[in-house]
């Protein structure tokens, strides 16, 4: 399943299930890789001089059949190690751990998602894709102690992996570990769901680690109390909160390029001339709660008339997690609910709902420097960076909309407009509240947001964590 181990041990090592890479193969059997951005990126770029310096390794999981063509072919990007968890006799193992298991059941459960009388109900089903589960974190395991150096740090992020830091602890007691979770932690009566054994396997999996990251103190709590609940504490292990903040150089720098200001002047098209806009940009992801954000937008148009063609709700909801048979009935409910406001308001000139489901980074930055409000209402988020990168790339500031669930709301809440992300009333009431709010208020409010939100830029986010690891362990 694992190509031998390389001989130059790496002293820092990521583990994620999606990678910085991915590989299609096209018409021709020709591979292309993409790179990803992102925090984690940045933050072990910042490691050495180089990207590719051969003292870190990241170690991810092939996702597509592009990436599993990659690992059987033996092409790799310099610093990356894929891992085809199906290879072998193992077919499904990875689709049962990552859908089943980790998307199905453990996101469920911090971020609150089931619907409590019908699910969920942990029978054999279940009790496969926990084995399948064990596997999956199993091979991350023993090719990150293949990997590692002595003495090496190793940076384990996710629910996807909870048990790895217990299992590469078995197999390497001379390594430094650390978790991250860049997800929120469910409050303790709600982590009771799962089954006990399973519950204190996850709990005893992530205590393997010498060092536990947050990205706020409200999750790490729930942690420790689900600790201190189940197993009767945390045995030793640290804990820390590291709130990722927005790449400020990075965004403000990608956010004026012509790429962007050609898709400044489409979206000013569509939205039409002395419009507001209110942008929203999400993965269509069942906890980003972007159905009720619609109908707190149509109840707007109802309830405040004087709004009718004065405004454009702008929602960017990009295709995530499609294997999943409820986001894909998640994903065609938002469409509904677009076209229902469209066709009960809208009139010959003005669209009052535009909604893109296609992927474009470029016309997600666009939408963000020209929003008048931002509407960030999750029912549970472990940070969400666009309340982030909203404030900073802004051209003439921006009414920050923020759910009180997400993690980002310890750090903004101030200059925001909360919303309990449920009370729908509340929120279409917060959407007037943004679309009125006075313009040197908002660019005074957005200045402040900006500042809060690249507290703690991407590389100084990771670099933090493995210096608090390494001194863990003299
Ligand atoms: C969240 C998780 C990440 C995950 C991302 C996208 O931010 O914390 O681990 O990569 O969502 O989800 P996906 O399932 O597409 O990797």
């Amino acid at each position: 399943m694992v190509s031998e181990p390389r001989t130059a041990a790496a002293q820092v090592l990521v583990a994620s299930n999606r990678g910085p890479v991915s590989y299609s193969v096209g018409k021709d059997g020709e591979l292309t890789a993409k790179r990803g951005g992102g925090g984690l990126v940045s933050g072990l770029s910042a490691i050495g001089d180089s990207p590719e310096d051969p003292a870190a390794l990241w170690v991810c999981a092939a996702l597509g059949e592009g990436d599993r063509e990659a690992v059987r072919r033996g092409v790799g990007e310099p610093g990356v190690r894929m891992l085809d968890i199906d290879a072998g006799s193992r077919e499904g193992v990875h689709a049962a751990a990552y859908n089943g298991i980790a998307n199905s059941v453990l996101w469920f459960v911090h971020h609150m998602l089931y619907q409590t009388p019908l699910e969920p109900a942990f029978g054999p089903e279940f009790r496969a894709q926990w084995a399948a589960y064990e596997t999956y974190n199993r091979a991350f395991a023993e090719a990150l102690a293949a990997e590692a150096a002595p003495g090496a740090s190793v940076l384990v992020q996710d629910y996807h992996l909870t048990l790895v830091p217990g299992m590469l602890r078995e197999l390497r007691d001379d390594v430094r570990i650390g978790h991250f979770s860049h997800t929120p932690w469910a409050p303790a009566d709600y982590f009771r769901m799962l089954p006990d054994d399973v519950a204190e396997q996850v709990l005893r999996g992530m205590l393997g680690a010498d060092r536990l990251g947050f990205l706020t103190g409200r999750w790490a709590d729930a942690f420790t109390e689900c600790c201190v609940r189940l197993l009767g504490g945390t045995s030793g292990t640290r804990i820390g909160v590291h709130g990722l903040g927005a790449d400020a150089d990075f965004l403000r720098e990608r956010s004026r390029r012509d790429d962007v200001e050609e898709r400044m002047a489409t979206l000013r098209e569509q939205i039409g001339e002395g419009r507001k806009a209110i942008v929203r940009v999400d993965r269509t992801e069942l906890s980003k709660n972007i159905v009720r954000g619609m109908l707190a937008y149509r109840e707007l148009l109802e309830t405040r008339p004087e709004w009718r063609e004065r405004v454009v709700h702008v929602a960017f909801a990009y295709p995530s997690r499609q294997d999943l048979a409820v986001y894909r009935e998640y994903t065609a409910e938002v469409s509904r609910v677009a076209e229902e406001i469209n066709s009960t308001y809208g009139t010959p000139g003005w669209t009052p709902v535009i909604l893109h489901v296609d992927d474009d980074f470029a016309r997600s930055l666009a939408a963000y420097r020209l929003a008048d409000v931002a509407l960030v209402n999750p029912i549970r988020d472990g940070m969400n960076l666009v309340a982030k990168e909203v404030p900073v790339v802004s051209d003439e500031g921006c009414a920050l909309v923020l759910s009180r669930e997400a993690g980002a709301f310890e750090e903004l809440g101030e200059d925001a407009i909360p919303v309990n992300p449920y009370d729908v009333t509340a929120t279409a009431e917060a959407l007037h509240a943004g679309l009125s709010m006075p313009v040197g208020e908002r660019a005074e409010r957005t200045k402040r947001l900006a500042a809060a939100a690249t507290a703690l830029p991407p590389a100084q986010w990771f670099l933090d964590q493995l210096h608090a690891l390494t001194g863990d362990r003299p």
